[in-house]
């Protein structure tokens, strides 16, 4: 795990958007898993730039969300679904059949989970998975004590998660769906590459938890410690509780990887 530490909220997602930049180019049939939450919102928005500034080509791309909220309907404007239409798909060169979510409104939801899984195998795996931290410390909806082997799957979601989430159904948390379908933390960690992308004060503890802290299945984001290639972008104010912050920096400034991401080319 690499924990890259940008200035501001901008950076840190600058910094991301210039790493899937870098990826679609090299390969545009990149299978890119997506996360949803205010935190991608931007980087979605950037990405969307970047297709309408320098053309950068969506059409072979094929994504691959993470959760979808068991009984909301594709249309419905608070589903998974229709946020990524919202923030990414609209704005840019995808193929409507080249974006996956799981189907919330399955009658079947094992059956849905076991269909969504062959989905992924059937492309390859995917490439470059996004991700976000939940407050409960989760990555898609697998909450704490969620195997750190399991599988896309149900999950009934916390009040934390509910409460995180309220916002975006009248700031109500008993309005925000109990269950939700998700990858699970094995699905995730078999991308070939992940990204978690960390914002804002209120994720610091959560993030020095999840990146320092012992592996456990209360906090689902932890075990990206056992991943390969995983890296970790956030801003200042999440890396605040981070007892390595020293080291991590040294790594941006001087490792060779990280020398052409100094200045920021996606302005
Ligand atoms: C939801 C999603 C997660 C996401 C999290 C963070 O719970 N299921 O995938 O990482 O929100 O949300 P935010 O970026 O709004 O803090």
């Amino acid at each position: 795990m690499e924990i890259l530490i940008r200035p501001d909220a901008q950076a840190a997602t600058d910094l991301v958007v210039q790493l899937l930049n870098a990826r679609l180019v090299a390969k545009p049939d990149l299978v890119l898993g997506c996360a949803t939450g205010r935190t991608m919102e931007r980087l979605y928005g950037q990405l969307a730039r970047l297709h309408a500034e320098t053309g950068l080509d969506f059409s072979q791309c094929k994504t691959f969300n993470l959760d979808e909220y068991v009984g909301l309907a594709a249309d419905d404007p608070r589903s998974y679904h229709a946020y990524m239409h919202e923030h990414l798909f609209r704005h840019v060169n995808i193929q409507p059949e080249n974006t996956f979510l799981p189907a919330g409104m399955a009658a079947d939801l094992k059956q849905e989970a076991t269909d969504y899984e062959g989905r992924i195998a059937a492309v390859g795996g995917i490439d470059v998975q996004l991700l976000g931290l939940g407050e409960s410390g989760h990555i898609g909806f697998n909450e704490p004590l969620s195997s750190l082997m399991s599988r896309t799957r149900d999950k009934a979601l916390t009040p934390t998660t509910r409460a995180q989430n309220a916002e975006f159904f009248d700031n109500n948390p008993d309005n925000v769906p109990p269950r939700a379908l998700t990858m699970g933390v094995g699905t995730i960690l078999e991308a070939r590459e992940i990204i978690m992308l960390v914002l804002g004060a209120n994720k610091a503890n959560m993030l020095a938890n999840a990146t320092e802290g012992p592996i456990t299945a209360m906090i689902s984001a932890t075990a990206l410690q056992l991943h390969a290639n995983c890296k970790v972008i956030v801003d200042e104010a999440a890396a605040e509780k981070l007892q390595g912050q020293a080291y991590y920096r040294w790594i941006f400034d001087n490792e060779p990887e990280w020398q052409a991401f100094h200045h920021d080319n996606t302005q």
